[in-house]
């Protein structure tokens, strides 16, 4: 733990990449655990992508209500609120996330790249108008203007990853001489190409997850034995004292 803290302590631009994991100690469900994951329950196949929208759409409309009124019920944890504080104290210069729960955000972090899209936006699939999120929830799942599907705004499987975000993360990714990666299995393309961009471009890679990933062997740490809120709870103290140590000198 020592070596990591003195990493981040030392390392001038360090990125943060976070999965479903970063969020289940907040009390949603990540997608492959074998005791909650949501793909365990639903099948993504015939859900979560572009064919379900337009064949599928009331189906595929109840599974996203349901999982926006679960993550209504929730809010960020104490580690989310540890990585916001630490982008605010240049400690990490942003997050690179898969996640689409906006927790991030209610943390503080405000460089945050949502690969994924987010819950935080609804469109009509036709006309691309907006739509608010009480419509969604409660209204008619038709657009009012043109009657077509309103969906919301996170990619769905067979959808292309939004450009202007994912060229954001190749460059910062490009920056980085320290990538830690928070709860996420590596098993989603494109997205688990970013811990490889690091470590090509000259990074040290943490992987900071309950389980092994397929990237295991490119990390220099990997971390099994702590939940990551405990991680970023026990690093932060580390380095605060780190900091208050180098004041006191
Ligand atoms: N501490 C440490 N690791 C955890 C914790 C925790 N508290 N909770 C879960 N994990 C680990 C799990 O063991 C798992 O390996 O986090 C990982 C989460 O992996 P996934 O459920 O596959 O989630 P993710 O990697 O974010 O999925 C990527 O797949 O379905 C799509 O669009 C969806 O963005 C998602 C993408």
């Amino acid at each position: 733990m020592k070596e990591i803290i003195e990493l981040i302590r030392s390392s001038s631009y360090t990125i943060v990449f976070t999965g479903a994991g970063m969020s289940t100690e907040s009390g949603l469900p990540d997608f492959r655990s074998k005791e909650r994951g949501l793909w365990t329950k639903f099948n993504p196949d015939e859900l979560a992508n572009v064919y379900a929208l337009d064949n599928n759409f009331e189906e595929f409309t109840d599974f996203y209500q349901y999982r926006l009124r679960e993550i209504d019920k929730y809010q960020p944890h104490e580690g989310h609120f540890v990585l916001g504080k630490w982008e605010q104290k240049g400690i990490i210069r942003g997050i690179v996330t898969q996640n689409v729960d906006g927790f991030h955000h209610d943390a503080g972090n405000r460089n945050v790249m949502e690969l994924h899209g987010t819950f935080r936006n609804f469109f009509c699939n036709q006309c691309k108008r907006e739509h608010i999120r009480e419509e969604y929830l409660y209204g008619n799942s038709h657009c009012e203007y043109c009657d077509g599907p309103v969906r919301p705004g996170i990619v769905l499987f067979g959808e292309m990853l939004p450009e202007e975000v994912f060229n954001k993360a190749e460059i910062e990714t490009s920056k980085a001489d320290l990538f830690i990666v928070l709860g996420s299995s590596l098993t989603v393309t494109p997205a688990n190409i970013f811990p490889m961009m690091a470590k090509e471009h000259g990074a040290k890679l943490v992987i900071v997850n309950r389980e092994a990933t397929p990237l295991d062997h490119y990390a220099d740490y990997i971390i099994r034995d702590k939940s990551i809120k405990e991680w970023l709870i026990e690093v932060n103290e580390g380095l605060s004292s780190t900091i208050l140590k180098e004041r006191d000198e």
